[in-house]
């Protein structure tokens, strides 16, 4: 069985991880979709309301898990006991972010590899971070989020206004 692990903040869910979700889904046995925690970001969605979005958006997908995780991701790896690890590249600035972030893991739990998945260009300017500041001053993020989960993004910012 081949498990990996698709780690991140998803705060929220966007539709580029969405297109790696999939695509990592039909690599993989079985892929976990877990929310680890970035410190050097703040939440906007609670760790609850995006494992909701998370398991709403990939609903379709009958091999993948969605969970939290309140640690380092080579440990989460070896808890769920996934041998891989899969991020999305958007750009260069992605690369040495990621590449860094790979080797440090690497030197931590050498057995658990990290593999690239680069995303397709019609999503390489999203971010959720761009989701967040769109929707925070009331523009239109529909085609950023997956549909099922947009209405969850508007209510979420409209409460806030
Ligand atoms: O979506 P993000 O914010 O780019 O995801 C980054 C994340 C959450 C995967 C990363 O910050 C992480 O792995 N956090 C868990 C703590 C950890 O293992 N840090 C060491 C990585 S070098």
């Amino acid at each position: 069985m081949r498990t990996a692990i698709y780690p991140g903040s998803f705060d929220p869910i966007t539709r580029g991880h969405v297109d790696q979700i999939e695509r990592a889904a039909g690599v993989f046995d079985t892929l976990h979709v877990v929310i680890l925690h970035n410190v050097n970001k703040t939440g906007a969605f609670s760790v609850e309301e995006r494992l909701d979005m998370i398991r709403i958006a990939c609903s379709h997908l009958a091999n993948v898990q969605v969970s939290a995780y309140d640690g380092l991701l080579v440990d989460c790896a070896q808890a769920l006991q996934a041998s891989a690890v899969v991020r999305g590249l958007r750009s260069v600035a992605d690369f040495e972010y990621e590449l860094h972030m790979a080797q440090l893991n690497r030197s931590l739990a050498p057995k658990v590899d990290t593999f690239f998945l680069m995303t397709a260009p019609e999503y390489a300017h999203i971010s959720s971070g761009a989701v967040r500041e769109i929707a925070a001053f009331g523009g239109d993020v529909a085609a950023l989020v997956p549909q099922s989960v947009l209405q969850r993004v508007r209510t979420h910012y409209a409460q806030k206004q």
